[in-house]
Parts: C-alpha cells; structure tokens; sequence
C-alpha cells in the first residue's frame, strides 16, 4: 500500500509581483495555480484538484516555513537567501523577480568616504560587500523606503534592490556598484525533497519547462 501523505503538497510563495509571475509560469508548465489568481485574503490555497495548496507570506518569511517542514517547497528571492543562512535545497532558478542589489549614492556626492555609512534592509549582504572590498563601513538598519537614508543625512550610501531604477532616479541616486544579480528560486525542505520527491519531480520538471520555453 502506498503511504498515505498527512497533507497536500504545500508550497509557501511571498505574496505579491511574484505571486502573479508564478501563476503564469505554472500555468504555462501545465500546472493549475488559478488559485493564485483569485482576489481575496485566503492565506491557504488548495488547487482546484486538491493535490498541491499554497501558503501565501511576506516574502522574508518563505525560506522559514520551507526550512522547519511548514511548507514542503517555496519560491524566495536570493536577496533574501543571501542575507540570512538557511539549510535548504535549491534546486531550480525561476528567472522570475529578477533585479540587482546594488550599492547607490547621491548623484552629487559619488565620491566614496574611507568609512561610508551605509542605511539598507539587508545589513549582512552590505557588511559582507564592502568587507569584501576592504573598505570599513558602518551599517545601519532601516526596515524600508531606504532611498531616503542618504537625502537626510542618515547614511552616505544605501544597499538595495533595483528593478526598473525609477525609485533611485526619483530621489537623485544613482548606481556606483553592483552586489548580486537576484531572481526567485525555488527552496525545497530537505526531508521532504527525499519523502515527496513523486510529488516534487514533476513540478520542478513542469517549471524547469516553463521556464526554458520564456527564455526561447
Ligand atoms: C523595492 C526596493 C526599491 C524599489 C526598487 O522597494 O527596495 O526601493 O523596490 O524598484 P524600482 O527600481 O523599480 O524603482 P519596495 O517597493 O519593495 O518597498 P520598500 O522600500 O518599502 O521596501
């Protein structure tokens, strides 16, 4: 007899842009994610077959759900996989949310200080670069709208996600080095990569097809 399974393949997805991009690229894998579609407050979303449902997070708290067995598979950006350490597998690229963590200063005030400091939501990832680089920075926390650090004498720099560059251009920054290039992947519990792989080959199978067919 096959062993019964105590739920339904659960996916856990950060709500949002990305949300809407998986939705198509499932649907152009040949999986139903409708559901994803649909315009309520549901946080849990069985698929219309009941086989698969989706929990939907702030996009922070993805890897975290995957990672203590909440969720069997995820999709997270790597700005968030970078920034904190996770033990997950992960197993396909999306090419899906894709933008740049950059490092970016005031269009009139390019010149780099010896010891810069530096306002951004993603303090590892920074002190990691510009230790990297040898250079001694002072990192700052800010939970969001981290373009304004540098207009109002909080910071010199900032380290952030840019996608179109409209939000730089708009608050007179400018781009002076490049992090990482970051896109959503997909995040698989390790026990449950091994337990479920019936369920999970397919679905990375699906993807990985969706996914090759957008870049043709
Ligand atoms: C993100 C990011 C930038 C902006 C970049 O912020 O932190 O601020 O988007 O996008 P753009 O290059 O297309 O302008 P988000 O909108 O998530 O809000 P937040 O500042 O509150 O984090």
């Amino acid at each position: 007899m096959a062993p019964m399974n105590p739920r339904p393949l659960t996916v856990a997805i950060p709500k949002g842009r990305v949300q809407k991009a998986l939705a198509v690229l499932f649907a152009k894998g040949g999986l139903d994610a409708s559901v994803l579609d649909v315009d309520d407050r549901r946080l849990v979303r069985p698929t219309v077959d009941g086989s698969m449902r989706f929990l939907l997070l702030k996009p922070d708290d993805v890897p975290t759900y995957v990672e203590f067995g909440a969720a069997d598979l995820g999709v997270s950006g790597r700005d968030v996989l970078l920034e904190r350490s996770y033990d997950l597998y992960q197993p396909l690229d999306l090419g899906i949310g894709r933008c740049r963590m950059v490092v970016a200063a005031p269009a009139d005030r390019l010149e780099m200080p010896s010891a810069p400091r530096v306002a951004t939501k993603y303090p590892r990832i920074a002190a990691d670069h510009f230790a990297g680089r040898g250079v001694q920075a002072e990192v700052i926390f800010v939970g969001g709208s981290v373009e304004l650090a540098p207009l109002v004498g909080l910071a010199d720099l900032i380290v952030d996600l840019v996608e179109t560059g409209s939000t730089l251009r708009e608050n007179h920054l400018v781009v002076v080095e490049e992090v990482a290039a970051i896109s959503s992947v997909v995040v698989a519990n390790r026990a449950a990569y091994k337990l479920r792989s019936a369920e999970i080959r397919p679905i990375l199978s699906a993807l990985a097809a969706a996914v090759a067919a957008g870049k043709t």
